[in-house]
């Protein structure tokens, strides 16, 4: 682990890769400009058949470590609108704003944290006083647009754990140090949106509070930060494109005693994926003033009643899955011909096997219909007998698909198949009997 300083971009020699992730997403189906046929709407993406798959990969991948194989994390799933209250009490109304200026000389607006005093647009570096600029999406709930009738769309899926503290507590019989785990959208209504789906105003953000005594909250931070930097190396994020950064106490948000963010190098520089924060305290004390219950846990073995600390750790899925492309990104040659290819983790590919017959003769369909019959409750797969063979292997590669299984006119005598590894290009008879158990042991799960 590393403790960098506040990033100064330090780009990576590499930018012309975001426009090749950015056509490789449109071009394959992982994502599109939303509304695109009206002309697309302010930075807001929607996800394509291979996205969609991908993106619900890494958030299972995500639920997988956090909630599934443990026994101390249980999930929850909270509503998107909710009332001013949560917010009055949680601080976001007051703090959750960024400053805002506008450029004197071509009126754009800007985030005056992220400028350095020019203006992006026209260079001009005369600008308006900044102002804070809440970042909160504000609706009506109901046919009254009155003040009774505010809503916000919920801009961290944090405060659906805080609310529940006790629904959970009781429900549960957990007792400190235990997690509430949730992923879903949230929404911000950022001044500059950018860098593709890095930085957009509807988002889906991954997020667990740990709830501990407070004596411990130092030592479960430092586990945290170990726990979520592990995960993305093990998911095949590389080593050197990855670090921890530790906030300076000027950068903490309003609930914070310390934040360590882990940081991918983004084409443009080192840039936030994760933020892992010790939130005292702070949330529960403010819903259980505001709200008049107790949000407290009261330890039946000491008889002692307190406010559990809470260690959090909070991911972005959407940004996450655009890191995922960016590191496994490659361009090489196989048999003297250039090939673009994702090395992704089989995890998180949005189609882990890919099903080929030879020919597009029928006599083949039987047999590989059987194949794809047997790898579907085990994988997602594709189906595809357009092309060329070399074709298509292309066209799996660039998609990140980790095994092509061919079936020829052998097949129907010898009963076996073509494993294609897409990192080595090799291939291998398999007989279709032992298929699964064959891509199972591959994939490091049991035969
Ligand atoms: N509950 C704490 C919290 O929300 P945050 O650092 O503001 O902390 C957590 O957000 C993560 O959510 C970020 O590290 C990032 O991955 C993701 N995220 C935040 N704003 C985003 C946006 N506008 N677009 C995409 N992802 C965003």
């Amino acid at each position: 682990m590393t403790h960098a300083d506040a990033a100064t971009p330090t780009p990576t020699g590499d930018e012309g890769l975001m426009e090749k992730i950015v056509n490789l997403c449109k071009r394959r189906g992982f994502v599109f400009p939303s509304a695109e046929i009206y002309g697309g709407f302010r930075s807001t993406y929607d996800y394509g058949p291979l996205g969609v798959n991908m993106l619900r990969n890494v958030k299972n991948a995500w639920w997988r470590s956090m909630v599934q194989l443990r026994d101390d994390v249980v999930g929850l799933d909270a509503a998107i609108l909710s009332p001013p209250a949560v917010w009055e009490a949680s601080g976001h109304l007051k703090n959750f704003s960024d400053p805002l200026v506008d450029c004197l000389k071509c009126h754009s607006r800007w985030r005056a944290d992220k400028i350095d005093g020019v203006c992006p647009n026209c260079g001009s570096t005369e600008f308006t006083e900044s102002r804070a600029f809440n970042l909160m999406f504000k609706t009506h709930a109901g046919p009254l647009e009155n003040e009774g009738a505010v809503a916000y769309l919920r801009p961290e899926t944090a405060q659906g754990m805080f609310v529940n503290f006790m629904n959970v507590l009781q429900t549960t019989r957990k007792k400190p140090p235990f997690g509430i785990a949730q992923v879903g959208k949230s929404f911000r209504n950022e001044i500059t949106p950018q860098n593709f789906v890095f930085r957009t105003r509807e988002f889906e953000q991954m997020e667990m509070e740990y709830f501990v005594p407070p004596a411990e909250a130092d030592q479960w931070f430092e586990y945290w930060l170990a726990e979520r930097f592990s995960w993305y190396l093990d998911l095949g994020i590389p080593r050197e494109k990855i670090r921890l950064r530790h906030h300076e106490k000027d950068e903490l948000s309003h609930y914070s005693t310390a934040t360590a963010d882990v940081e991918f190098l983004f084409p443009w520089g080192w840039d936030e994926l994760e933020g892992i924060a010790n939130r005292t305290d702070y949330d529960l004390r403010a819903h259980s003033e505001a709200s008049g219950e107790r949000l407290e846990y009261f330890d039946q073995a000491s008889g002692e009643r307190y406010f559990p600390f809470v260690i959090e750790p909070a991911a972005g899925a959407t940004r996450t899955m655009m890191a995922f492309l960016l590191a496994a990104y490659d361009e090489d040659q196989v048999g003297g011909e250039a090939r673009t290819v994702l090395h992704l983790d089989w995890r998180i590919a949005p189609t882990q096997v890919a099903v080929l017959p030879l020919s597009k003769k029928e006599t083949l369909e039987p047999s590989a219909r059987e194949v794809l019959g047997m790898l579907q409750p085990h994988f997602f797969c594709d189906y595809d007998v357009t092309q060329s063979i070399g074709r298509r292997y292309r066209r799996q590669d660039e998609v990140g698909t980790p095994w092509c299984v061919t079936v020829d006119f052998d097949s129907l005598e010898d009963r076996a198949v073509t494993v294609r590894d897409r990192d080595t290009t090799e291939q291998v008879r398999v007989p279709i009997d032992g298929l699964v158990s064959e891509l199972r042991r591959r994939s490091g799960q049991a035969g």
